[in-house]
């Protein structure tokens, strides 16, 4: 009998929380990923240059004490427009999410979620005693902003909406972000930011000070570093908020979660806006190429405002997914996700790196022998 087998046949002398116990294991698909990674919705190049240089200058002494987030948070706050108070940096959206859900949700409350959206909204409520509300868009994949409405209710104590959202692409406007806050005073309001560079569009300024601003003291905004500044491995993200709010998020917050590499790359990330612009310029100029190649082979797709593209492929999709990543091209079978049977998630990366899964794309398409026009 090995070791491990000993471990697993012990009877359970600790058990964890019911609801932990009912959580379903979330792996994502990691692993063997130096290829072309058409996958994660990464920055698919590097980082500005200016925080490599900053990660050269790291001490010992930095590398010894703690982290010291309060004057970084200062900076990026005023970058957004807003008081220090107002923001709380965390070690990625998903520790952001965490938080947010610990803070208030609570048993009997609901989470209203428009579906399909980014997984880890579901994984962290599970853990908590609160219901999961989904809201199914329809095969449009729009925003269902009137089927969200109709589902608040006074139990509904968070509303996620990820805009642009994973993995349709679509985005909810402003007028009705506003109109949702307004029609759920008794919640939160979670805008997740992650893809803002690429869409442009933020609500980020309703949370300042402003004249003529609606008042929307139940909205908080959620920004990560992962996507368009390529620092998915610092783990580097943010909310913001009213202060009100912000206290209570912070209370729950750990002061060190964001370690000291991630506080020191922030400020030169942010003063390379040259840097970024150049990013999402080649982005969005190769998701224009991407599609028209999507189209030619008579692929559908959504029509998306961020660095990804949902395509059907129908039935094959595994195998798809599979030659692709044969051929060095990852791309993100989102199948399982609700209302995305057959349709697979492609991430944006630059013109030069599109032009190659355009072509791995079409070989893929002639070896399963699937035939466009499904437009
Ligand atoms: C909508 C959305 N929010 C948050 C994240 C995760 O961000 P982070 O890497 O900052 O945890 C993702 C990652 O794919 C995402 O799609």
């Amino acid at each position: 009998m090995t070791e491990q087998s000993t471990v697993i046949l012990a009877p359970p002398q600790v058990a964890p929380r019911a609801r932990v116990q009912a959580m379903k294991e979330y792996h994502p698909p990691l692993g063997c990923r130096d290829a072309l990674r058409l996958d994660f919705n990464e920055n698919t190049l590097a980082c500005s240059p200016k925080v490599r240089e900053a990660l050269g200058r790291i001490s010992t002494g930095d590398l010894t004490r703690y982290p010291e987030r309060a004057p970084v948070e200062a900076i990026m706050a005023a970058h957004l427009g807003l008081a220090a108070e107002q923001v709380a940096l965390t070690n990625g959206v998903d520790e952001a999410i965490h938080v947010l859900f610990e803070t208030f949700l609570e048993a009997g409350d609901e989470l209203l979620l428009p579906v399909p959206t980014y997984t880890m909204y579901e994984v962290y409520s599970s853990a908590t005693d609160a219901r999961v509300v989904p809201v199914l868009a329809a095969d449009d994949l729009q925003f269902p902003f009137e089927r969200l409405l109709a589902a608040i209710t006074p139990r509904t104590k968070i509303i996620a909406i990820a805009n642009p959202n994973s993995p349709s692409g679509s985005v909810a406007t402003r007028a009705q972000l506003i109109e949702i806050a307004r029609r759920a005073p008794h919640a939160v309001l979670l805008v997740d930011e992650a893809y803002f560079h690429f869409y442009g569009e933020t609500v980020v300024d309703l949370l300042g000070t402003a004249p003529n601003l609606p008042s929307l003291p139940n909205l908080i905004v959620a920004r990560t570093f992962s996507k368009a500044y390529g620092l998915a491995g610092l783990r580097l993200g943010l909310l913001a908020g009213p202060v009100e709010l912000m206290r209570w998020i912070k209370r729950v917050l750990s002061p060190y979660s964001v370690n000291s590499l991630a506080l020191a790359c922030l400020p030169p990330a942010l003063e390379d806006a040259a840097y970024l612009d150049w990013y999402v310029g080649e982005v969005l100029a190769a998701r224009t190429e991407f599609e028209a190649a999507l189209d030619k082979a008579g692929l559908r797709r959504w029509p998306s405002r961020a660095n990804f593209i949902l395509v059907e492929i129908g039935a094959r999709h595994k195998e798809f997914t599979r030659l692709m990543g044969a051929a060095g091209v990852l791309v993100r079978d989102r199948s399982s996700d609700p209302g995305c049977e057959g349709r697979v998630r492609i991430t944006i990366g630059t013109r030069e790196q599109m032009r190659l899964a355009a072509v791995a794309l079409n070989q893929a398409l002639a070896a399963l022998k699937i035939e466009g026009g499904a437009q």
